[in-house]
Parts: structure tokens; sequence; C-alpha cells
């Protein structure tokens, strides 16, 4: 028992010992435009995929897109935008965890609903529950002192795609 012990101590000084790999810095990429240590490597990666703001030009691109689905009763399209659009979501609220609270009820309530919606394939139902979620874009806003950034509902189209 003892020597197991003692043998276990050998290995921990032993491994401890041992010169760390160094993190050299190298550029990558094409022409090496990134460069640095990972640690650095990393911080510009994370710069690249932007902050919230960038998710929430994605959702607003969706957003139009899902409205002119539903206005198309093209119902797979309206189904694909609302998926991206919980795909970015997730993406962006793990990028900035501190919004995820104003989220929530949009999240857990909001999307799942509008899914539901698009699958009953009724375009009077989804009108109402696309003003829902427009009125769910905006509390969330609100609750996060950007009021001035107000979302109505979509007058012109944004994408060539036509059902
Ligand atoms: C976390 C709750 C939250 C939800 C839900 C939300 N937003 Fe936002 N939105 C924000 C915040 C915070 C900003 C400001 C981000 C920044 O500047 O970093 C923003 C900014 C925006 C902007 C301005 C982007 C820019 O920088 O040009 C648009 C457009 C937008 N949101 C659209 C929407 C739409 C459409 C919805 C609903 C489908 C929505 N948002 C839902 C929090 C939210």
């Amino acid at each position: 028992m003892k020597k197991t012990y003692l043998y276990c101590a050998i290995a921990i000084i032993f491994y401890s010992c041992q010169p760390q790999a160094e993190d050299k810095s190298t550029a990558v990429g094409l022409d090496g435009w990134l460069e640095g240590n990972s640690e650095e490597k990393f911080d510009v990666i994370a710069n690249q995929l932007g902050g919230f703001s960038r998710t929430m030009v994605e959702v607003s691109y969706r957003y139009s897109e899902l409205y002119w689905a539903g206005m198309d009763e093209n119902w797979d399209y309206a189904d694909h935008q609302v998926e991206h659009i919980i795909e970015a979501m997730e993406d962006g609220l793990k990028r900035r965890p501190l919004r995820a609270g104003s989220a929530e009820d949009f999240m857990e309530n909001t999307l799942p609903h509008i899914e539901e919606l698009i699958q009953k394939k009724d375009k009077e139902e989804f009108i109402k529950g696309f003003r829902a979620l427009t009125s769910a874009c905006n509390a969330c806003h609100a609750k996060e002192g950007e009021s001035y950034i107000m979302i109505q509902e979509p007058e012109n189209r944004l994408s060539p795609v036509r059902w």
C-alpha cells in the first residue's frame, strides 16, 4: 500500500515537472491574416463573429422572410426561417449570456407558438401570431433599453424568394 503512494507521488512530480508545450505565435489563414498565440487568435475570431447586433441583423432578415413566407403560404419556407431564427438566437445568447434573461419568454413561448401556427397552415392564424411575434421583439428591446429599435411588420420584400 505504502509503495503505491510512493509511486503515485513520483509520477505526479515527474509529470508536473515536464515543460508545458509552448503556445507559439504563428500566422494561419490566407496570407497569414490570423496571427498570435492561441488566445490571441481566439480573440480575433470572437470579434469576427460579432456580438448581439450581428445576431439581430440576421434575425431581422429572417423575421422579414418569415412574414412573406406566411403571406405566400409557403409554410416550408416559414418553418425554415423560424428554425434559423432559433439557431441565430441561441448562438447570439451564447456569446452574450447577459441578454438571455430578457429573451426567455421569446425563446420559450413566442417562437414555439409561431412554429405551432405554421404547422396549422392557416394564413389568418399566422397573421395574428406574427403580430404577437413583433410585440415580443419590441418587448425584449424595451427590457434591454433599446426601445428606439421599434420593429414593425415588413412592407417590402428583401429577397427574391417567391412562391
Ligand atoms: C434579447 C432580447 C431580444 C429579442 C428577443 C430581440 N431583440 Fe433585437 N435587439 C436586442 C438588443 C439588445 C439589440 C441591440 C444590440 C446591440 O447593439 O448590441 C437589438 C437590436 C436589434 C436590431 C438593430 C440591429 C443593428 O445593429 O442594426 C434589429 C433590426 C432587431 N434587434 C430586430 C429584432 C427582431 C425583428 C426581433 C424579433 C424577431 C428581435 N430583434 C428580437 C435584443 C433583442
